[in-house]
């Protein structure tokens, strides 16, 4: 039994000694999948994604007017408001998170700038910069439960109990953020955050700092002014009231769970939950299966868990259930560091992306020379496969009926595949999307278009002849042109 403390800040030693134990920007298991499956569960849908959020304000919208409605015209009966401010704080405060989450990882709508005006909103809601949290949480994909690198590890070792309980009233929660939006505002960022946001986004980072704290106090001026706290009831508090509707769901994501391992069925969990809870929640209870494939949006996240459920531990069969495991997980764990949730995980060799290995025989044939990759009838439209050729790797692309297309394979943010990705085509675009942090690349000119993608991989010279896919492998443009590049 042991109650060792460790230091769970990003730039103290316990992030050292993860990199060193090779636990930072690992590969993780992945469970083997059809890639044609995957293909069709990794499509976005506008309609669908539009259809919740209209719901969600549709709703957020009523519960604010009931709530005005309920304060009364001849003076405040509070009693009365209360339900309906209940309400409208679980809404806003709570599940502004899960749209946060889904719109920030760009799978919710099809269309990116319905992604971005649901996340900047969100962020506005739930106090957080867009531009660090979407950092964050990068960093909480790349090391999951990892001590020392990940930011969103809920409840260190020993756990606290009272402090457990006490986090569902969200308000140390709450003024932890806003303090530390100020501080970013006034100050600049702090060491955890220039931990984890590069260089070239810090400045838009204070920015959104400063804006969101701007806000909030423009809020604050008009109670004053007005001699009404109603003003910060409606916008601002609803963050701290409501926000035991986001650690409620959030807890279950990976409390209790395994720290420090490189597969996301030992530190995250599955729960069955009813309708409500899963459209509040956009089907994140599904957690390891979104924790394993990213590029899946929320809605084809049960078809997700039919079509690999067998390879993970079974899902918590209730909401009653999960909160029932943590609730011994954490009273074990606040006693004994190291005691573990007995999970039991398939034993499955998990999965390795069918891929085209030309060897060496570019260089028997000499420069110049066209290798054939895949016959054009072996490789469907929208199919990815990975390409591997004397130690470089790429990925080839069918875009449609008659056009391929030949890039590098590894992702420009950090040590992935991208031969994993969904390939996106909307209109003109053309894009990989990187199957960890969602980074996009256009499959033309090798453009990164998304972050965390910042640099552009080389696309390559490819061909149809006689039915095959033909490359010589020499670089197709010009990538001066496109500026940065890895
Ligand atoms: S590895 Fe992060 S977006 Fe590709």
């Amino acid at each position: 039994m042991t109650l060792t403390r460790r230091d769970h800040s990003l730039t103290g030693p316990e992030s050292a000694v993860a990199i060193e134990r090779g636990l930072s920007d690992a590969a993780w298991f992945q469970p083997s999948i059809d890639a044609g499956v995957l293909r069709e569960l990794q499509q976005r849908s506008d309609g669908r994604a539009a259809r919740d959020t209209v719901l969600w304000l549709a709703l957020l919208l009523v519960a604010a007017w009931v709530a005005w409605w309920s304060l009364g015209v001849d003076g405040v009966i509070w009693a009365q408001a209360i339900p309906a401010f209940a309400v409208y704080g679980a809404l806003y405060g709570g599940a502004a998170d899960a749209r946060w989450h889904e719109c920030g990882h760009g799978t919710a709508f099809r269309s990116r700038w319905a992604n971005e005006v649901v996340y900047n909103l969100a962020c506005l809601m739930l106090w957080r910069g867009p531009t660090l949290w979407r950092w964050s949480h990068h960093r909480h994909h790349t090391d999951t439960i990892i001590v020392g690198r990940d930011a969103e590890i809920a409840y260190p070792r020993p756990t606290s109990l009272w402090r457990a309980a006490w986090m569902f009233t969200h308000i140390e929660g709450s003024a932890r953020l806003i303090t530390r939006l100020a501080r970013h505002a006034v100050l600049g960022l702090d060491a955890d955050a220039r931990d984890l946001i590069p260089e070239h986004d810090r400045r838009r980072a204070v920015w959104e700092a400063r804006t969101i704290v701007g806000l909030m106090l423009a809020v604050v001026i008009w109670s004053i002014l007005i001699g009404s706290i109603v003003p910060l009831l409606f916008l601002g508090l609803p963050t701290v009231y409501g926000g035991w509707l986001m650690v409620f769901f959030g807890i279950t994501q990976h409390a209790g769970l395994q720290a420090d391992v490189l597969d996301h069925r030992l530190n995250t969990r599955t729960v069955m939950m009813n309708p409500v809870l899963r459209f509040l929640y956009l089907n994140m209870n599904f957690h390891v299966e979104h924790h394993l494939y990213p590029s899946v949006p929320y809605h084809a996240l049960p078809a997700l868990h039919g079509a690999v459920g067998d390879q993970l531990a079974p899902p918590l069969p209730s909401t009653w259930a999960a909160y029932r495991e943590i609730a011994g997980a954490l009273r074990h764990q606040s006693q004994d560091s190291e005691w573990e949730i007995p999970l039991q995980v398939p034993d499955v060799p998990g999965s390795s992306h069918e891929r085209i290995d030309v060897g060496e025989q570019l260089w028997v044939r000499g420069a110049g020379a066209q290798v054939t990759l895949v016959r054009v009838d072996d490789l469907d439209v929208g199919e990815v496969r990975r390409v591997d050729r004397d130690g470089d790797t790429f990925v080839l692309c069918r875009v449609s009926d008659d056009e391929f297309r030949l890039v590098d394979g590894m992702c420009t943010h950090a040590r992935v595949h991208l031969a994993g990705g969904a390939l996106l085509v909307s209109g003109e675009r053309c894009e990989l999307e990187c199957p960890k942090h969602n980074a996009r690349f256009d499959v033309r000119t090798g453009e990164a278009t998304r972050a965390p993608g910042r640099h552009a991989l080389r696309c390559y010279t490819i061909d149809v002849v006689d039915g095959r896919v033909v490359t010589d492998f020499s670089d197709q443009v010009d990538h001066d042109a496109l500026g940065e590049r890895s």
